[in-house]
């Protein structure tokens, strides 16, 4: 079985959790991932109705195979402590993570996970199976990455959240994700993301790229998430159902990608076994593979799985000496 934290996160749309409108129809959406939103996208004097939308749609919604998060407000306001109260105790069953915006420190990490365990313990669900998915947004929280993915076993998710990070470093742009104007020497994110995709890997996490706003802007959008998913993020935000398609192909691996890294896993463990010989480095076609290949080869072939990819193009063993003989 797939482990719970590797599940595929191709797209996570955001969904406002003030918006019933929207709370139904993203039921229906092929995005790998949603998270009903109390934060940002939800105005001040809408947040306590919005957890209300959102208990009653985790409970009676069908959201299908989708992985179904909330995102709290972050620690330095006044609502997080009853955003998770009143959703998990209302829907905890119906949920599969809670995601923290601005986290600035490990400790903000902790006091969730205390938080879900004497809610989960209080309820009688099952202690530490809601995951948490922690947002990167500032100067501060990139600098403890390290220490947030390492920070508790509910982490599932490392994710930047460039708008809120752009506007952290006073960057000079408005245009969230894109290149900020006057930087002509390289990508402007290049560090931040690289940053949030080491620790996320350290700690075996999925790191995830946040939002493109120019929403009808696809080709922006595949621009910039290529970007991330050549780096080797699991996947990025959606705000709207025409980036969906975009993020589920791009986060996924090419077809003829997804055959490759099946054959070598296939050819490496036939020659690598006594009756492949046994051996080492081997050729398959014009390629020499390795232990190092095999590694790579998982990697897509695990993002290809996840993707609920078919092969089309199967590598077969050579005849073995015994069946030669026969
Ligand atoms: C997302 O929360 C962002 O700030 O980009
Ligand atoms: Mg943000």
């Amino acid at each position: 079985m797939r482990s719970k934290a590797h599940r595929p996160r191709r797209s996570c749309l955001a969904v406002p959790g003030s918006n019933t409108r929207f709370l139904e129809k993203a039921q229906g959406l092929p995005a790998d991932q949603v998270f009903l939103d109390l934060e940002d996208a939800v105005s001040p004097l809408a947040k306590e109705s919005a957890r209300k939308n959102i208990v009653h749609a985790l409970n009676t919604g069908d959201w299908g195979t989708k992985i179904r998060a909330v995102r709290v407000n972050d620690w330095t306001t006044r609502w997080t402590y009853r955003d998770v109260i009143e959703v998990v105790e209302g829907a905890g069953q119906e949920l599969d993570c809670v995601m923290l915006p601005k986290v600035q420190s490990a400790d903000q990490v902790v006091a969730l996970d205390l938080l879900l365990t004497q809610i989960e313990t209080t309820m009688g669900y099952e202690v530490g199976r809601i995951g948490i998915e922690a947002q990167i947004e500032n100067p501060r929280g990139l600098i403890n990455v390290d220490a947030i993915a390492a920070s508790s076993p509910r982490v599932e998710t490392i994710i930047f959240g460039p708008a809120d990070f752009m506007a952290s470093i006073n960057m000079r742009s408005l245009v969230v994700g894109e290149q900020p104007p006057g930087y002509d020497v390289g990508d402007a994110y290049h560090y931040t993301l690289m940053r949030i995709l080491t620790a996320a890997r350290a700690h075996d996490k999925q790191a995830i790229d946040g939002p493109y706003v120019q929403v009808r802007d696809l080709e922006g959008y595949r621009r910039v998430a290529g970007r991330s998913a050549a780096l080797g993020f699991d996947g990025k935000w959606v705000l709207h159902p025409d980036q969906i398609e975009a993020a589920n192909q791009i986060f996924a691996p090419a077809q003829s990608d997804y055959d490759h890294a099946e054959n070598i896993l296939d050819a490496y463990a036939y020659y690598t076994s006594e009756t492949g010989g046994a051996k080492g480095a081997v050729m398959l076609g014009d390629e020499m593979i390795d232990e190092a290949s095999r590694k790579m080869a998982h990697v897509i072939a695990g993002k290809g799985r996840a993707a609920g990819m078919t092969r089309q193009d199967v590598w077969r063993a050579p005849l073995s000496r015994q069946s030669q003989e026969n």
